[in-house]
């Protein structure tokens, strides 16, 4: 089931969160984006009411902004990110939404692969975009009608 996120969930969020990203969120980064962001939703992924995943977009005229998206290691690998993508995807297309984009690392091919399952394609480059390593992030675009039409 894909459901809003809530404070509640933050504990487990965090673990996904540390599991999944060399530069993790605080706590206090996604209360700000729970409570003060009016453009920010995010959803969790519950399997039998474990949180496994989670994604997070800014809605901003007609166009989402991914902000992140993450399954737990020990459930990736069985499309569950799909699974979210596509649902908060079909959500977000109901809500008026009609497009989505994101940024990506270069060297993330398992997500690249993903997005384009789901229709993204590539716009662009953001040379050195990451701060860790200086790594660049490809920029993705999905028409969200395209994805419509496929999902
Ligand atoms: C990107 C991510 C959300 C994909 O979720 P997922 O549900 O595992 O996606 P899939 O089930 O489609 O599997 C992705 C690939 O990993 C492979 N895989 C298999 N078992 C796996 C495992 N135990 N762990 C990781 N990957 C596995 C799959 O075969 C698949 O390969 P393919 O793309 O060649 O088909 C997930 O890998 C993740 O959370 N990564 C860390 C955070 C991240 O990079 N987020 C994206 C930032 S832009």
């Amino acid at each position: 089931m894909v459901r809003l996120m809530k404070e509640d969930d933050l504990e487990r969020i965090m673990k996904i969160e540390h599991a999944s990203f060399p530069t993790p969120w605080s706590p206090q980064a996604f209360i700000t984006e729970l409570t003060e962001n009016e453009y920010a939703r995010y959803f969790c992924l519950e399997i039998g009411e474990k949180v496994i995943g989670y994604m997070g977009l800014w809605f901003i005229l007609e166009e989402g902004h991914i902000t992140n998206v993450a399954i737990a290691p020990e459930f990736r690998g069985q499309r569950f990110g799909e699974l979210l993508m596509r649902s908060v995807m079909q959500r977000m297309q109901v809500e008026g939404m009609e497009r989505m984009t994101l940024e990506v690392r270069a060297s993330n091919y398992t997500a690249q692969r993903l997005y384009e399952r789901l229709g993204f394609v590539l716009a662009g480059r953001r040379k050195g975009y990451y701060s860790d390593n200086r790594e660049d992030a490809l920029i993705m675009w999905v028409e969200l009608d395209s994805m419509g039409a496929k999902g």
